[in-house]
């Protein structure tokens, strides 16, 4: 008789976007006249960058002719790929990070979830409170969270390090010590972000502690001050306690095109083993690579014309995040994030809790957020808006919450 994972049955209901779907269709039935704006999802709303199409349809171009047609891709990715990231992604930016060091996927979520199979099952993992989900998810499926605590909304085996605002929403050394770290910089859903000699602190414990580091950078194109390090490997001593996860979804707009990319060094061991040998024998067995069309797509980011407009797309969606910040703040409302990241975490006014915040809102500015109790227990009493809506719904929101 076979058996299932039990540890896929602790997992609480994944509510959050359901919920927020099920009260804005309810809201739309009873007031089918008012026009919702919705800066909630994380989700890209611009094209795919000239240069990117030009570059998919030439790829798609070679896959109909027998000369040029491409099958499987390399396991590793394409070398046109991975020498650009290389080049422009870490050598540029003084990180030396070789071509077999870097792991094209179709995506940081599936990455970061993915990862954890290369480690044991009874390593002790940190994580940020708020956090993005996918991580204490994907922990708690591989039987490493404990159990779930539906009063205190945490997981018995996970140490959870609370961003508040009295640490500019940065997580501080836990006192249990942590096998592996899970750090998100710039911040989802917070928007904050460290710096460098903050960064190089978590590196110098995680090598003290024999803690491995897991780095999502999926928020670096959107960093605009000048000491917020663009990757881990910036610190001394990273590549031997970090892997970095990439994606091109909220640089170049690829959520739906789909592709990432992981960093696995190989001075990063456990003993003499290489992690970057255990994620190719786990990426080589469970993955079968990233589409060429798709490969080609990323390659043309990193052209010049690709580059300046990917850095236009950004620079439109950090527009709104300035006017949802300035707008907010001169409302009175306090708020943090939009300045390295494409997302503002307001306090909510009056010690309304977030999902009374969101009703609130939704009725009076019909705009859609996202709760912060969303993202864990020190989440509660905040609330999180994206700057990725279109610049003019974006000037209109905030001119509705300014009137509420
Ligand atoms: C912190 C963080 N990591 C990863 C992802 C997922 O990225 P991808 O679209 O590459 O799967 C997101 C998406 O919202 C995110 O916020």
């Amino acid at each position: 008789m076979f058996k299932i994972n039990n540890e896929y049955l602790k997992l609480p209901g994944s509510y959050l976007f359901s919920t927020i779907g099920k009260k804005v269709a309810a809201y739309t039935e009873k007031h089918p006249q008012e026009k919702i704006i919705r800066l909630g999802i994380g989700d890209v709303t611009l094209p795919l960058a000239p240069a990117v199409i030009e570059s998919m349809h030439k790829a798609v171009d070679e896959m109909g002719e027998a000369a040029t047609f491409k099958g499987y891709a390399p396991d590793l990715g394409y070398e046109f790929l991975r020498n650009a990231i290389a080049k422009q992604d870490y050598r540029m930016r003084g990180a030396d990070i070789e071509i077999d060091e870097i792991f094209i996927s179709d995506g940081a979520k599936s990455d970061s979830g993915n990862i954890g199979d290369i480690f044991a099952r009874d390593n002790k993992i940190a994580v940020c409170d708020p956090v993005y989900p996918v991580y204490v998810d994907t922990n708690a499926m591989a039987g490493r969270a404990g159990d779930y605590d539906a009063k205190t909304g945490r997981w018995t085996d996970i140490i959870y390090m609370p961003c508040t605002a009295e640490t500019d929403f940065a997580p501080e050394l836990p006192e249990q010590t942590p096998d592996m770290i899970y750090l998100c910089f710039p911040n989802n859903p917070t928007g904050a972000t460290i710096t460098k000699s903050e960064l190089q602190k978590w590196v110098d414990y995680a090598r003290e502690k024999g803690a491995v580091i897991i780095y999502d950078a999926a928020y670096e194109a959107y960093i605009s001050e000048d000491d917020v390090p663009h990757t881990i490997y910036e610190c001394e001593g990273a590549k031997e306690c970090a892997i970095e996860i990439r994606s091109f979804s909220k640089n170049a707009g690829f959520t739906g095109t789909r592709l990432g990319f992981t960093v696995v060094p190989k001075a990063l061991k456990s003993g003499d083993v290489m992690l970057n040998s255990l994620w190719a024998r786990r990426h080589g067995t469970k993955f079968n690579g990233a589409p060429y069309i798709i490969q080609r797509a990323g390659e043309a980011i990193y052209s010049e014309e690709g580059k300046a407009q990917t850095k236009e797309q950004v620079a439109y969606y950090m527009n709104n995040a300035k006017v949802i910040r300035e707008g907010l703040a001169d409302a009175g409302y306090s708020v943090s994030g939009g300045v390295n990241a494409p997302y503002i975490w307001l306090k909510t006014p009056d010690n309304m809790t977030s999902w009374e915040f969101f009703d609130y809102l939704l009725e009076q500015a019909h705009v859609v957020g996202t709760p912060g109790a969303g993202f864990g227990p020190h989440g509660e009493g905040y609330f999180r808006l994206t700057a990725f809506g279109s610049y003019e719904n974006t000037v209109e929101a905030i001119a509705r919450i300014r009137k509420m």
